[in-house]
């Protein structure tokens, strides 16, 4: 059976209050999806609020009614900065977000790529020292739409990729995954055809192999994600999951792919 994971990365969006409603209503959902499918095989969730509404998900988390699904989901940074503590106004660490009840982060995505001007060294010392302090990392990469048309998407995938091979930390198998997001697919509606993302994702094992990370290397696939077409991926070979921006932002959109993936999971055993 295929293992899954979904992460809904709400990006810039939802206040404290927002947050909290928008969890409830996942979690509520997820009771009742297990009420009626029992207990699996479910696609592991991790939802990616603002920094400043993790709080408010955390006392969600807490709350008694949730004590049965609670389980079911955790809590992940966005973005982690790769110092521990220090006088980098704006920026958040690996230690502060698991005090925060982060388990797992999202880097290099690639809105802090193009609109923050990260660079693919910074990004590999994000990866680097989140798993350093524990934390799980999905490391995001993808290529521009000019850069598809000219036929350089592997080699960007390869560039994006290289600098993290050499700096992960003893101990990171098992605690990385990769997510393709190819950039003209997020937030566009033009999808990734799931025939090249099974290509991006065999691409990038084989390129983690090439780099010395040992045993197996999850990637999933981000990109205009929706409840109608995420079985399509979950159901390539290679995918294991999905990286979700718009769709995860209502309770509805992001349970139906969590039921895609419960059923691809199952397609798969
Ligand atoms: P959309 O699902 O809105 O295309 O966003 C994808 C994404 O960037 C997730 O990190």
């Amino acid at each position: 059976m295929k293992p899954m994971t979904v992460v809904g990365n709400w990006k810039m969006h939802t206040n404290p209050a927002e947050a909290r409603a928008l969890l409830r209503d996942i979690l509520r959902g997820l009771t009742h999806l297990r009420e009626i499918h029992g207990s699996g095989p479910w696609p592991r969730v991790l939802v990616a609020p603002p920094f400043t509404s993790l709080a408010a998900c955390q006392e969600t988390l807490r709350d008694d009614e949730f004590a049965e699904t609670v389980w079911a989901i955790h809590l992940a940074g966005q973005d982690v900065f790769w110092e521990a503590e220090g006088a980098y106004t704006g920026a958040i660490s690996a230690p502060m977000l698991l005090a925060s009840g982060c388990r797992e982060a999202v880097v290099g995505h690639s809105e802090r790529r193009r609109i923050f001007r990260e660079t693919e060294e910074e990004a590999a010392k994000k990866a680097k020292a989140a798993l350093e302090a524990g934390l799980e990392v999905f490391f995001c990469v993808g290529e521009e739409e000019k850069e598809r048309e000219r036929g350089e998407t592997l080699a960007v995938l390869r560039r994006q990729l290289e600098p993290l091979w050499s700096l992960l930390p003893e101990g990171s198998q098992g605690r990385l995954a990769i997510a393709y997001e190819p950039v003209w697919a997020i937030g566009t509606g033009k999808a990734a055809q799931p025939q090249d993302a099974e290509e991006a994702a065999l691409f990038i094992r084989e390129e983690a192999r090439k780099g010395g990370y040992p045993g197996d290397l999850p990637v999933l696939y981000g990109g205009s994600v929706t409840p109608e077409n995420a079985g399509a991926y979950f159901q390539v070979p290679s995918i294991q999951g999905a990286l979700v921006g718009g769709a995860s932002l209502k309770a509805a959109s992001f349970l139906g792919i969590l039921e895609a993936a419960r059923k691809g999971a199952e397609g798969s055993s």
